[in-house]
C-alpha cells in the first residue's frame, strides 16, 4: 500500500504527551517527533517548559540538535539566535534588528500528572479542554511511574478501540472470562467499565477495571481487587505510521505492595504481555469502516459515534471501506 493505511490524518486532536516531566530538567533540550512534525521542547531557567516548531526561521536549524537554553529562550546551534516560549526571536547577538517574522510556531502545552502534554488540532483550534488532575500520581500513597514504552506501526483509534473490543480478550489475549463492559461517553470523555479483571491463566490480577479515556493521547485504568493498581496511558503520533506509547505503572502502597514484586510485577508482565500480543494485529490489519458487527462484539458503535469529534467535520461521512475492498 502506499498511502496511508488510514484514510484520515493520523493526528487527531487532543493532549498528547511529548515527554514525561521528569525526562526534561530546567536548561534541558529534546528533540520531538509528534503529530508528523519536528519539534523542539525545552525548559526554561524558571522551570517552565516550551515546545516549539524545530526550525530555526534564520536558516533552518534544527533548535532540537545542539539548541541551548539561555536563561528561558533556547539559542540555535547555528548563529546564536534566541527565542522564547512564545516563539519570538528575543535577541540576535550580531544585529541590532530583528526582522519581524523571525518567529517560531509556538504550540500549547500543560504540565501535569508528571507528563508534558501538547495540544493537537491539524484545524488550528485552540484547546477545548484539559486533562484533569489525578490525585494519585505524586500521591504518598502510591509508587511513583514505572514507565514502559512502545513505538507500534498503527493509528491511536485501533489503539484506543481495543478497550471496547470485548471479544479480542478471549481469543487473542488468553483472558479466562469473556468480560463484560459497559461504556459511555461524555464529551470527549469515553469511560469503560469492566468486570472480570484481569484473571488470565497466569493468576488473577484484580477485580475489576475502570478506564477512563480524554480524548485518543491520554487514558487512566484503574485496577481493583486483591491490590489497586493505576495504569496511566499516553499513545502519540509520532509519523504518519507510527505511535509512540507510555504506559507508566502505579500500585498503591498500602499492604506494602511494590511494583518490583509480587502483583505489581505480575501486573505489569501480564498487562505488557496483552499489548505485545496486540501489536502483530495491529501493525498489519487493514482499516474497516464501518466494521462488520455481531452479537458480543461490545460497544464498538459507541466507539465509533465517538471518535468522531476528533477529526475535523465529515471525515468518516463517506468512508467505507472493507475487508473485502482491500482483498480485491
Ligand atoms: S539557523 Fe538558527 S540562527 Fe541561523
Ligand atoms: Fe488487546
Amino acid at each position: 500500500m502506499s498511502e496511508s493505511r488510514f484514510p484520515f490524518t493520523s493526528s487527531p486532536k487532543g493532549w498528547f504527551a511529548v515527554a514525561l516531566s521528569r525526562e526534561l530538567e530546567p536548561g534541558q533540550v529534546l528533540p520531538v517527533k509528534a503529530f508528523e512534525k519536528d519539534l523542539v521542547l525545552f525548559r526554561g531557567e524558571d522551570g517552565k517548559p516550551a515546545l516549539l516548531g524545530a526550525y530555526c526561521p534564520h536558516m533552518g536549524a534544527h533548535l532540537g540538535h545542539g539548541g541551548k537554553v539561555v536563561e528561558n529562550t533556547i539559542k540555535c546551534p547555528f548563529h546564536a539566535w534566541q527565542f522564547d516560549g512564545t516563539g519570538g526571536c528575543t535577541k540576535i547577538p550580531y544585529s541590532e534588528r530583528i526582522p519581524p517574522k523571525a518567529k517560531v510556531r509556538p504550540w500549547s502545552i500543560m504540565e501535569r500528572n508528571g507528563m508534558i502534554l501538547a495540544w493537537n488540532d491539524i484545524e488550528g483550534g485552540a484547546p477545548e479542554w484539559e486533562v484533569p488532575v489525578i490525585p494519585e500520581i505524586g500521591s504518598d500513597e502510591w509508587t511513583d511511574f514505572e514507565v514502559r514504552e512502545w513505538d507500534i506501526r498503527t493509528h491511536s483509534m485501533d489503539m484506543a478501540e481495543n478497550q471496547v473490543d470485548v471479544a479480542h480478550f478471549q481469543y487473542l489475549h488468553g483472558t479466562l472470562d469473556y468480560p463484560e463492559s459497559e461504556a459511555s461517553v461524555d464529551g470527549h470523555i469515553m469511560r469503560v467499565f469492566s468486570k472480570a479483571g484481569m484473571g488470565t491463566k497466569q493468576g488473577a490480577v484484580a477485580g475489576s477495571i475502570e478506564s477512563t479515556s480524554y480524548g485518543f493521547g491520554f487514558n487512566t485504568i484503574r485496577f481493583k481487587g486483591i491490590v489497586e493498581t493505576l495504569l496511566v496511558t499516553s499513545v502519540t503520533p509520532t509519523d504518519a505510521e507510527h505511535v509512540h506509547v507510555r504506559f507508566c505503572f502505579m500500585v498503591k502502597k498500602s499492604l506494602g505492595a511494590a511494583l518490583d514484586k509480587g502483583v505489581g510485577k505480575a501486573f505489569i508482565a501480564e498487562v505488557s504481555r496483552q499489548l505485545e500480543q496486540d501489536i502483530p494485529v495491529w501493525e498489519n490489519k487493514a482499516f474497516v469502516h464501518p466494521p462488520m458487527l455481531c452479537e458480543g462484539d461490545g460497544p464498538i458503535p459507541l466507539f465509533r459515534k465517538w471518535l468522531r469529534q476528533f477529526f475535523p467535520a465529515g471525515t468518516f461521512d463517506n468512508i467505507n471501506v472493507t475487508a473485502e475492498s482491500h482483498n480485491a
